[in-house]
Order: structure tokens, then sequence, then C-alpha cells
């Protein structure tokens, strides 16, 4: 990516607090993390800037400016770790004078380095950090025992979105996302907008041995829950294309049960057929020690993401989800065929029409989880369905399945089963409630009172999609912004490579061409997302609302409908849309 055209169309965009409180209910559950992240250098994850960057080291971009050196990289990553922390890509000049005028303060001023209790400010309460997260009331966060208000450098720094995320709470998770920030002129920095100490830990939520979500796991503060019980949650869009793989806390949850707490010495895959009742059984260390670990990056998308935008148009049964409900993760393991030609079973010859995936959650009358897909589409893909045991080269953390989950590439995430405990071949595909009554797709006339869920197919590929990013919905520009820098993903199932996103700044009247990430995997079996990014010319002398959309192409040149309206369905799935973020630019 053109790191200096992101510094100056970042510093040309203005944060706007009610837009992130109308766009999130929940500030503090927000990230801090900058759309200058990018320029950090972070294991596993590789970004579109770091590949653009390769790609057109000495290209010239859209805004004239040149790619020269290395050098110049290191400089702006130096400059940027600051920015990275506060979102603050336009500030590198305000960065060095304040750094030396802190660094001054600081040897003056005895002040306590790292956040710990500083004698003589006042002591705050958590509940008292809660009420700042506005302009109005001032904008406070915590970082050990500091309380720092940080209103004045947000106001004075178009740009510095992201600290916003972190508002009336604690920067902490967000700063253990990249350890890297934690340095210690950072920290001294921070130490400069002390106004206080909290000293009161928060409260742990007592076990209540009744509750069956009790034992879920602890979820990253910046997922924003759609439901607690069962727990699902969305990371915000801002940070969705921070990373091409998506750090395993900030993928999106999606559980319609308690999550099980599995046992790794007694867990067991059973391998069944039925009929001729084949019946085979691997330990996970069977699965880890008698396979080739095969490794892919693949998107797994709800069939329900972007129904929040369907729901403004009628109302339908679902969870809100924004535009984040989905992720991209490298999934390792043994592959399918693998496993079932060890288990003696040749899935090109059998018989069987179907192959279920069973999970280990179960409702409250037993009934565990399931989904299955057709064994014609277990065929296509047999080399490419993943048994995997770790996401991100990571174990598979609970709320994603550990210790092992199926991965079938292109299709939609219901299907994706988690704690996966059983593979049946079977006559019939799978009779759960999700598979059977659920995740199918309707016209528009279909309602509660005729639909007939006999009448489709259970969703498999899911169609193009595209999303904006970057800015979020609500955002002021700077008044004298001249462009702005648009970002965001696009996916298509069945492995169909992206191949164009469109991007209009007129409410699609005239179109733009995004750039995309160059492509990781071979177009026809292109399982993970493609992020693009696109700077485009605010219209001469244009004051208020601008309408941004977006709109991608796959490899077979299907594209996404320009409305929502005429997809509109009683469950809100399949909502892939021009997607549309209205921002504006005010009266100088
Ligand atoms: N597997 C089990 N066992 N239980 C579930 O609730 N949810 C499904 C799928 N697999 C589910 C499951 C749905 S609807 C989706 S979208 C994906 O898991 C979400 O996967 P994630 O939570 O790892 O993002």
């Amino acid at each position: 990516m053109p790191i200096l055209a992101s510094i100056a169309a970042a510093s040309t965009r203005r944060f706007n607090l009610n837009a992130l409180k109308r766009n999130r209910s929940c500030l503090s559950s927000l990230p801090i993390l900058g759309s200058s992240v990018e320029t950090l250098k972070l294991e596993r994850n590789i970004d579109i800037t770091q590949s653009q960057r390769s790609a057109s080291s000495s290209s010239t971009n859209t805004r004239g400016f040149e790619h020269e050196h290395d050098e110049h990289y290191k400089w702006i990553q130096h400059k940027m770790v600051f920015a990275a922390i506060f979102g603050l890509t336009g500030s590198v000049l305000y960065w060095k004078s304040r750094n030396g005028a802190i660094k001054a303060a600081s040897a003056k001023s005895s002040l306590q380095p790292g956040g710990g209790v500083q004698p003589g400010l006042p002591t705050y309460t958590l509940s008292d950090v809660e009420k700042h997260k506005t302009k109005e009331k001032r904008i406070w966060v915590t970082y050990k025992n500091g309380v720092y208000d940080i209103t004045d450098y947000v106001t004075s720094h178009p740009g510095g979105t992201k600290i916003l995320l972190a508002a009336g709470g604690s920067i902490e998770p967000y700063w253990n996302m990249y350890g890297v920030h934690k340095q210690g002129e950072i920290v001294e920095m921070l130490e400069e907008l002390r106004i206080g100490n909290i000293t009161e830990k928060p409260k742990e939520q007592a076990f209540d041995k009744n509750d069956p979500y009790a034992n879920d796991p602890k979820r990253h503060p910046a997922i924003i829950p759609a439901s607690s019980k069962p727990f699902n949650g969305e990371p915000p869009s801002a940070i969705l294309t921070d990373n091409f793989l998506t750090p395993n806390d900030l993928f999106y949850i999606r559980n319609h049960l308690p999550v099980p707490d599995v046992n790794l010495k007694s867990y067991k895959l059973d391998i069944s057929v039925q009929g001729p009742g084949k019946f085979t059984s691997f330990s996970f260390d069977d699965l880890k020690r008698k396979f080739h670990k095969k490794s892919t990056a693949v998107v797994l998308q709800c069939a329900g993401n972007r129904r929040s935008e369907m729901v403004k148009i009628k109302p339908v049964k679902g969870l809100n989800w924004g535009t984040s409900a989905i992720g991209n993760a490298e999934w390792s393991g043994p592959c399918l065929d693998d496993l079932l030609k060890q288990a003696g079973i040749d899935i090109d010859q059998v018989t069987q029409k179907h192959i279920l995936f069973g999970g280990m959650d179960k409702d409250p009358a037993g009934s565990p989880y399931e989904a299955s897909i057709p064994i014609e589409l277990a065929r296509l893909l047999k080399r490419d369905i993943i048994v995997a045991y770790e996401m991100n080269g990571q174990e598979i953390p609970r709320d994603h399945g550990y210790p092992v989950r199926i991965i079938i590439p292109g299709i939609v995430g219901a299907r994706q089963v988690k704690w996966l405990t059983s593979i049946k071949l079977s006559n019939e595909e799978s009779m759960c409630h999700w598979q059977q009554n659920d995740y199918k797709g309707f016209h528009s006339s279909i309602d509660w009172n005729n639909v007939n869920f006999k009448s489709v197919p259970a969703i498999m590929e899911l169609p193009v999609t595209s999303a904006i990013c970057e800015p979020i919905e609500g955002t002021d520009l700077a008044p004298d912004a001249d462009d702005v820098t648009v970002k965001g993903y696009a996916w298509s199932g069945g492995g169909r490579g992206i191949v164009r996103v469109d991007v209009s700044i007129d409410g699609g009247k005239t179109w733009d061409s995004a750039t995309l990430s160059p492509p990781k995997q071979p177009m026809y079996k292109t399982f993970a997302w493609t992020f693009w990014e696109a700077t485009l010319p605010i219209p001469k002398n244009h004051k208020g609302k601008v309408e941004i959309i977006c709109k991608a192409a796959d490899l077979s040149y299907n594209v996404q409908p320009d409305s929502v309206e005429g997809i509109w369905n009683l469950r809100g799935v399949l909502s892939n849309a021009w997607h549309r973020v209205n921002i504006s630019i005010p009266k100088s």
C-alpha cells in the first residue's frame, strides 16, 4: 500500500465519536488498533500493505507518491509505532516534537512510567471511567493503574479514530494483541495525558453451576456481542482489514449451544458408513501423527453476515450481524480424503449420498449440532476439506471448535462443524434443525406462514460479497479533505477468485476500480478473501453527506445485487447487496 498516501489520506479523516457510537453500541468493547498496524511487521500475518508494497515497490500510486527505499519504510515504521496505537496515521511531525517535550517533562516531573499508581492524583472507579466515552463528557482510557484523558489528543488529530474504540475502558487488551506497541516511549507519552489512578479490578462473574453457559470461554473485549447465551459476536469492521489472517481472538464467533469442554485424552473422532457399518475411530494423537498436515487459508462466513442491512427493509429472524461475521484463518490438519482412506473408505466409490459431520455441543434434549454436505461436493473438495486441529498455527480456541473441526472451503459457515466427533457416510442428509429448517434462502414473498423448508436445498456455496471496512458509517472527513481512502474485503464461495472490486463515491453514478491484494491462491481455488483499497477524490467543493459504495465481481463474473430489497428473505441470509457507507464533509 502506498504508505505516504495512507498517512496523508488518514490525516484528512476526522473521527466521529457519535458515528462510532451509532455503529456499535458498546464503545468500550471496540479496538484501538490503527489502520497503520499494517505497517508493523506482524509475524504470520501477511497483509495487503506488505504484499502490495513488494509488488509495486517502485510504482507511483494514485496520489502521485513514490515508493522509494526500504529505509524510508523503516523510518515510517518507527514513527508509526505510536500511530499504530493511537491510530495517528497523520501525525508524524507532531510525534517528533511532542516526543521531545514529553521526555523532558517526564524527566522533570517524576511521572510513573508504565501505568503505576501516581501519588497525588485522584482515584477513579471503573464505572467513573466508563462514563467518559464522548467528547462532551471527555474521553478516558485506562492502562494498568493509570487513567488518561485523551480528548484533546484525539480532537486535534484527525485520523486518530481507533483509540476511541477503547474509550471508557482499558486499552490493554488491544495492546496485548500486538506486544510491539508496548514500547517505553509510547507508555511515557500516554503518561503525559494522565489524570488519575484506578485500583479497582474488574469483577469476575460468579460461577453458576446451573447455567449451561457458565463454562464458556472468555472473549476478547473487542468482540461485539450479538447475543450472550449462546455467545455470538463479531469484531469491529475497522480492524478486519488489518490482517490477512484474522487473529484467533478477533475471529467472529457463532455458537448455537454452550461451548463443550473437551478432554484431549478421551477425545475420539468416529468414522462410520451407513449400511456396511464400517467403523473406525481416531484419537487426537492419531490425527496429529498418522497423517500429512495440510494448511490452507479459508474464509468462514456466517450465512447471516450483513443481516443488519436486510433488517432495515423488513424485520427478519436472526442475529443482527454487521459486516464482520466473516474471517479468514489458516487451518491445518489431515485432509478428509486421507482420513477416509485410512478408514478403508474410497469416497469416489461409496454409494451413500451425504457426508455428515457431528459436533459435541448438545441441546437440552441431548441432540448434538450436526451438518452435512452432498457426497458430490465432498468428492470435488476431498483433498481441500481439512479435519483441522490448528487455527493460524495454534491449537483451535474453544470457541472455534477445540480440539478438532471440519473446514470445507468455499461454503457457508453453518457446515463447518466445530468440536467434531463424528463423520458419517449416509443415504440421508443430516436431520439436524440447522440443516433442515434453517440456513436456506427464499424469495421475499415467503413468510413464516407459508414457508416450506423442504422446498429448497440447504445453503452450500455462498454468493460473491464485498464490504467497506474503512471508513466506517458516519465518519466526518476534515473540511478540506480532497480524497478518502476506502478499504475492504471481497470473497466468493466455491473457490471463485475475485476479479474486480468497483467503488463509487457518488451513489453509483460513476465507478473507480479498487486495487486488489495480489492473489495468494489459485484463482479457481481462492478460498481466502481478497483485500482491496481505493483512494477516491472528493467531488469539488462538496460539503455534507457522501455515499461510498463497493461491489465485487468473482471469476464467473457473478456480481452483487444493487439493492437488498430484491434479496430480502425471512431469515436474513445471503445478504450480499452493494455495500454502502455514508460519511460526511463538514463545512469548515
Ligand atoms: N459447529 C457446532 N458444533 N456448533 C455450532 O453452533 N455453528 C456453525 C459452525 N459450526 C456451529 C458449528 C455456524 S452457523 C458458523 S457460522 C460457524 O460454525 C462459525 O464458526 P466460528 O464460530 O468458528 O466463527
